[in-house]
């Protein structure tokens, strides 16, 4: 979603502000802007579209000064026009502010301000907070004041920086639901959404705090409330290096972040794996023991990709700890009032961190009295920090919108937690070791997959111009369906239903005629049988069957269309295998279609607001 990007230092802030938005890119927006501290004032140049179009409307090496701030949005309120796009001033344009979040009592202080005779250029909520900025700075005669006035009164959530004419060598910033980040430099310093902004200039960084927010200076900067009361900030190096935010040879980030799952699968459980005593060490969950192994309901909350995995998980934890899970869109659990006991466990899982509903979620939980532990990729990020404990994903940054390798890691994950969980209770050393082996030989597995590729692609080629597709599965492969599906229309927008296998004679077999392909996630487990004869099911009505089977299963050859292979592991880790070629599939379609597969159209890699 939205991308901030600010600066102060000795350098030209316009060049660099632009190249850290374009590490933001892939976050998702609409438009963008930069708006720089200028001998004669703020310069500010908006433009709707990508970044290039910013840059070819005005020569962003003309826009002299080394203060500034600039900004990726993705419309929320108002279309994504040049007028919406930030920065945003007050009425003087001395103060220009750029903004993420929603500030949702933005009608009843625009009411006020229309009152009293300001007036507005853009639909925007943002720009209503920045009159208000510099109505109270007409007031107090204060910049900082009047933002920590300001941000005293709105409801609703930012991740904010401002700078202005009356106090040209500095910035301010402050979060409260969006994060923020400063990178810390020698005479400079940055701010940024997102620690891929800043990395090419310096690794050191302070993460602001909820209701945080900074005073940014050539020489120094300070951390305090919103209330005005000082903080202490810990200076934090950023977990990765900067060619993991960089395609490094491929066309595309996901094609790259599918084919690094052999490496980050093995980083989810390098160190953590004990495969001689059949268990798994989680020093995150070191403090939670006791409560863990009291657990009599564990409920994983979630979204999207996340939500899949949680589905996944819960077949895991029920099958091995016989511990009763449920799972939960975060969006609904949130808003339904949901039944919580304090010996409940709340698990969030979230690549980003940052998922407005899941926080909200976890929220709730606290506030119930539940224990709160996140699965979490991005280091750092809200929900890490605001859970009681967590297992970090280790995927390392994740740029393609679609998420696949993070996916995967949390399966990782979910897989070694429910085996951590059961061997608490009883699940005996010789099942902890055949699991553990197994997991162990999963990165192997997905080379071997990947190698497989072109067999995929060539698959997607013929397919590539169908207008419906659909994917089933059972069991543990159910929510492997589900994630096949919503990889497919979210890059190809092909519409694209996941079901369990069975339901299909419920209703989708309706659909199903010769213009129809049906995958099937069919490996020889204990409901091998039963997937056959969905098969045979549609194969009778002349659909086409793509199928994802063990590599030894010749009988299958005979009854679907195309055989996609994947090696034999225990039935319970084959929906990490089975997504693999579901990645490569969603891909190659995309690809051939001529979509833009790292940033689908309307969607946001991170999704901050509800
Ligand atoms: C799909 C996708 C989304 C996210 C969802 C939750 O490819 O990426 O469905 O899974 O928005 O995001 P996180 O995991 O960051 O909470």
């Amino acid at each position: 979603m939205c991308g901030i990007v600010g600066y102060i230092g000795t350098q030209q802030a316009a060049p660099l502000i632009v190249s850290g938005l374009k590490r933001l890119e892939y976050r998702g927006y609409d438009s963008a802007g930069v708006c720089i501290i200028s001998d004669s004032g703020l310069r500010i140049e908006k433009k709707a579209g990508r970044v290039a179009a910013l840059e070819k409307f005005v020569d962003i090496d003309s826009l002299s000064g080394t203060v500034g701030v600039g900004h990726t949005r993705w419309a929320t309120h108002g279309l994504p026009n040049d007028v919406n796009a930030h920065p945003h001033t007050d009425q003087s344009g001395s103060i220009a502010l750029v903004h993420n979040g929603i500030i949702e009592n933005y009608v009843t202080i625009k009411k006020k301000l229309l009152n009293a005779g300001y007036t507005f250029r853009s639909e925007t909520d943002s720009e209503v907070l920045a009159v208000f900025i510099g109505m109270l700075y007409d007031q107090l005669n204060d910049v900082e004041l009047a933002v920590r006035t300001a941000l005293s009164e709105v409801e609703g959530t930012f991740g904010l920086v401002v700078v202005s004419t009356h106090e040209p060598d500095m910035i301010i910033a402050a979060r409260r639901g969006s994060p923020l980040i400063l990178g810390i430099g020698n005479g400079e310093y940055l701010v940024a959404s997102d620690a891929a902004a800043v990395i090419a200039h310096t690794r050191q960084v302070v993460y602001l705090n909820e209701n945080e927010m900074a005073i940014l200076r050539r020489d120094g900067f300070t951390t305090k409330t919103i209330e005005n009361v000082k903080t202490r900030s810990v200076v934090e190096e950023v977990s990765f290096e900067l060619e993991q935010i960089e395609k490094g040879g491929f066309e595309h980030f996901m094609l790259k972040e599918i084919f690094e799952q052999p490496t980050t699968f093995h980083d989810g459980f390098r160190g953590r794996l004990q495969i001689e005593e059949g268990t798994v060490r989680l020093g995150g969950l070191t403090s939670v023991v006791d409560k863990l192994r009291a657990a009599k309901r564990i409920i994983i909350t979630a979204c999207g990709t996340s939500w899949h995995a949680a589905l996944v998980g819960e077949y895991l934890i029920e099958h091995l700890a016989r511990v009763p899970v449920e799972v939960e869109y975060a969006s609904e659990f949130r808003y339904r009032n949901p039944i919580i006991n304090s010996d409940d466990i709340v698990i969030a899982i979230s690549q980003s961190g940052e998922t407005a509903d899941t926080l909200a979620a976890i929220r709730e939980a606290q506030l119930k009295g539940a224990t709160v532990l996140g699965m979490v990729n991005v280091v750092g990020s809200t929900i890490a920090r605001e859970t009681d404990a967590g297992v970090y994903l280790h995927a390392g940054p994740e740029i393609g919108v679609a998420s696949t390798k993070a996916f995967t890691s949390q399966l990782c994950v979910l897989t070694q937690f429910a085996l951590y969980l059961g061997r608490m209770r009883a699940l005996s050393a010789e099942q902890g070791r055949e699991i553990a082996r197994e997991l162990a030989l999963i990165p192997e597995h997905i080379r071997t997959i990947l190698r497989g590729a072109d067999e995929v692609r060539r698959i997607a080629h013929e397919y590539s111009s169908v207008s419906n597709f659909l994917y089933l599965g059972r069991g543990f492969n159910f929510p492997a369906a589900l994630e096949g599906a919503l990889k497919l229309k979210e890059i190809s927008y092909i519409h694209a239903e996941g079901y369990p296998a069975a339901e299909m004679k419920h209703g989708p077999i309706a659909l199903i005629d010769d213009n129809m392909p049906v995958i099937f996630i069919a490996p020889k487990d204990e409901i091998y049988e039963k997937v056959l004869t969905n098969i045979q099911e549609v194969r009778a009505r002349s659909g086409k069957v793509i199928a994802i089977a063990d590599e030894e299963d010749e009988y299958i050859a005979s009854i679907a269309n195309h055989v996609i292979r994947i090696p034999r592991t225990l039935p319970m880790l084959t929906p990490i295998l089975a997504s693999i070629p579901l990645q490569l599939l969603a891909y190659y379609i995309a690809v051939e279609r001529g979509c833009n597969v790292d940033m689908p159209r309307n969607l946001a890699k991170s999704v901050t607001v509800e």
